[in-house]
């Protein structure tokens, strides 16, 4: 299974860096798989440790994509680097092994420290869609147009049906950077 998480990574000069990824977890191990060219790739190279932040509000994904990333911080306890202030969980994990590929490297990391912050809440379909049109967002290259318009029509039902204020603002902002992006 893969989880959408927002990982934290920080390059030699300590700069901080928050993305969006997909990661999978068997037992004790995180599994990151960054496409080549990335922040998070160059940092996890460097520094090898890297925080993963588990969160329930999905505009920390759409203000990643629109390049927002002054995100509250914390450092971590047992890496160089920072988690999320807002997450609900986060673990610090140290790369491992990195399994090389010129396309999509894999990175078999360690969770050396793992921290509960907040009470998850229940899902909520309208965040599900804006993670899905956070997805789109990423891949508008290479996605034909009809594709994306089509998928984007999908995702309004549910946000129609179950968005609060925040997830109504914060799909406005995610289609009119899709839509802007395939003019
Ligand atoms: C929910 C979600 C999951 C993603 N998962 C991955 C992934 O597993 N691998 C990847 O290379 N990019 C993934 N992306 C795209 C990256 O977030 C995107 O390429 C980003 O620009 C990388 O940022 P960075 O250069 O700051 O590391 C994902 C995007 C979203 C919205």
């Amino acid at each position: 299974m893969i989880f959408e998480t927002i990982i934290s990574t920080v390059n030699s000069e300590g700069i901080v860096n928050f993305a969006p990824f997909g990661i999978k977890k068997v037992k004790n191990f995180v599994y990151i798989s960054p496409y080549v060219p990335s922040t998070t790739l160059m940092n996890l190279e460097h520094t090898r440790c890297a925080s993963i932040n588990y969160i329930d509000d999905a505009s920390f994904f759409i203000n990643c994509i629109i390049g927002k990333k002054n995100f509250k911080k914390e450092k971590c306890f047992k890496i160089k680097g920072y988690f999320l202030k807002d997450a609900l969980a986060h673990d610090e994990v140290v790369v491992q092994s990195i399994k090389e590929n010129r396309i999509r490297p894999k990175f078999k990391c360690k969770i050396v420290n793992k921290l509960e912050h907040k009470r998850f809440e229940g899902f909520n379909r309208a965040r599900g869609s804006l993670i899905e049109a956070c997805i789109l967002a990423s891949r508008v290259k290479i996605l034909k147009k009809e594709y994306i318009l089509k998928e984007l029509n999908n995702l309004t039902n549910p946000i129609e049906k179950t968005a609060g204020i925040k997830e109504k603002k914060s799909w406005l902002i995610i289609k009119s950077f899709i839509l802007n992006a395939i003019k």
